[in-house]
């Protein structure tokens, strides 16, 4: 069945530079995610040469990965830097306290950064303060990206690089309210301004990422305590999992409420966005302009266990949930400058010497096509497809979900145009008319579509392509055209402007 919907670009309302670093990603020393996901030893079949696992090196390249996030996580504020540099034969191995078993260190400084440079992304580092010191971020710091005769330069061409690595991103602790000490927001603002103090004296061009919370309270109260040193902040990040194994079931058993109540709740992620933005634009008052970060963001479903080494199956609704965050996180772009999925593991799976790529792998090769575009203003409206509770998980009133989920934005020499809309109805394809506010003609456009019979398809290592992209070209010639979404599908159309 098809129903009439209208999505309108507002050709002249820039929202921002569309930040490639908010299609990042985050890889951790936990469950399957660096070994073998990442590293695989140099003499492994399936090694790219350089110990790097090649399937994951090749698709994490093909989505333009901008910015890789390490070493946690949970794991960054039990990590000492130095066990993971020098000789691997002599690296200690270490009790990794969060995820279990034990760290071998085969993969430390220098193995991440290379893997970055081969991968194509930036590097940004998490350092430990919960069991950690200034000095040691310090030392790391100085062994990333200092040139002179010091003690950790020098320990750095010793192990073979005589280049600095210039290492942008610094997060300063991960969850420090939770895993990463416990920490109270004042007590964590103390420590940010001893760590981000000599961090910044020592190398000013880099950047700090202060750790926030998805509770208003942690971030206003951190934000007050530092208000007279909003210098030290260039970024406040959050972390959101979308994790309630009764109200979204399993990763492939769920019920067709509990595949709603998910995409519903992206709202709920949403008023967190605004609530942080607002403790950031609050305290810092104009003085500096301080972006959000979301470093930490994915479903997490019951089979991730600690136990399981966070293993979970990858199904076209996670997909269509990524493809709606990325969404909200390309309408705000003026604000949201990277966000980093959780982990590596959810755009590829691997089992032995085999690797699948997930439907959501998909949605970030289709998405790529937004970075560094200028995110525009877009009208969206469908019917509903869901209506919600009356209280919503966090007794408040969402509003009811609407079939199409639509993003857009224009290259920086303003002749293409990207839309991506997700259709999130679960049973009826959509036909939308696209227009813009300028009359401005559409000359040719090609439509990718992400889909599968089922939205509890998945890629296996048996059948890799359950779930995959289609493409058509079509020719317009018109300042608006009419398009059919099919049923839990994600769309990308790029179109070419007169
Ligand atoms: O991604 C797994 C864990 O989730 C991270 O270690 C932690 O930061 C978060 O709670």
């Amino acid at each position: 069945m098809v129903e009439d919907c209208s999505i309108d670009i507002k050709l002249d309302h820039y929202i921002d530079l569309v930040d490639k670093n908010i299609f990042g990603h985050f890889i951790e020393h936990l469950g399957r995610c660096i070994y073998p996901g990442v590293w695989v030893g140099i003499n492994s079949k399936v090694s790219d040469g350089n110990g790097f696992r090649r399937d994951t090196v090749d698709a994490l390249k093909s989505i333009f990965a901008p910015v890789i996030r390490w070493p946690g996580g949970c794991f960054a504020d039990y990590y000492h830097w130095s066990d993971g540099v020098g000789p691997r034969e002599s690296r200690p191995r270490r009790l990794n306290v969060w995820w279990k078993g034990e760290e071998s260190n085969e993969f430390g400084t220098d193995e991440f950064i290379q893997f970055c440079k081969v991968v194509g992304a930036e590097p940004y580092i998490c350092v430990n303060v919960g069991s950690g010191s200034p000095e040691e971020a310090l030392a790391w710091l100085e062994y990333c990206n200092l040139s002179g005769n010091t003690k950790y330069a020098n320990m750095r061409a010793s192990n073979g690089h005589i280049e600095p690595y210039n290492v942008k991103f610094w997060g300063v602790g991960n969850e420090s309210w939770g895993c990463g000490g416990n920490f109270d927001p004042v007590y964590y603002a103390w420590e940010y301004r001893r760590f981000s103090t000599f961090l910044k004296r020592a190398d000013p061009s880099i950047k700090l990422i202060a750790c926030g919370h998805i509770t208003r309270d942690w971030n206003f109260r951190f934000m007050e305590a530092m208000r007279d040193h909003i210098h030290l902040i260039d970024y406040l990040s959050i972390h959101y999992y979308f994790r309630n194994g009764q109200r979204y079931g399993d990763d492939v058993n769920f019920s067709d409420e509990q595949y709603f109540n998910l995409l519903y709740d992206i709202q709920h992620l949403e008023y967190l966005i605004q609530q942080a933005i607002y403790a950031i634009d609050f305290f810092s008052e104009g003085r500096k302009d301080i972006g959000l970060i979301v470093d930490e963001w994915g479903v997490w479903h019951p089979q991730a266990t600690v136990e399981t080494g966070l293993y979970q199956q990858n199904t076209l609704r996670d997909a269509i949930l990524a493809a709606s965050v990325l969404n909200l996180f390309t309408r705000y772009s003026n604000k949201i400058k990277m966000a980093n999925i959780a982990q590596a593991q959810s755009v590829c799976l691997t089992e032995g010497n085999k690797t699948i790529l997930t439907p959501t792998y998909h949605v970030f090769n289709m998405y790529k096509s937004h970075m560094n575009n200028y995110a525009l203003k877009v009208e969206c409206e469908s019917p509903t497809v869901w209506s919600g509770e009356k209280e919503s998980i966090v007794q408040r009133k969402l509003k009811p979900l609407k079939a199409l989920d639509a993003s857009a934005s224009i290259s920086q020499d303003k002749k293409i145009l990207v839309l991506t809309v997700v259709n999130q109805s679960l049973d009826k394809d959509y036909s939308a008319k696209i227009s813009n506010n300028r009359g401005v003609k559409f000359l040719e456009a090609t439509l990718v579509t992400l889909n599968a019979n089922n939205v509890r398809s998945y890629n296996d290592f048996e059948s890799k392509d359950n779930v995959k992209t289609v493409e058509e070209t079509f020719t317009v010639n018109s300042s608006s055209i009419e398009f059919t979404f099919k049923k839990h599908s994600v769309n990308r159309l790029t179109i070419k402007l007169e």
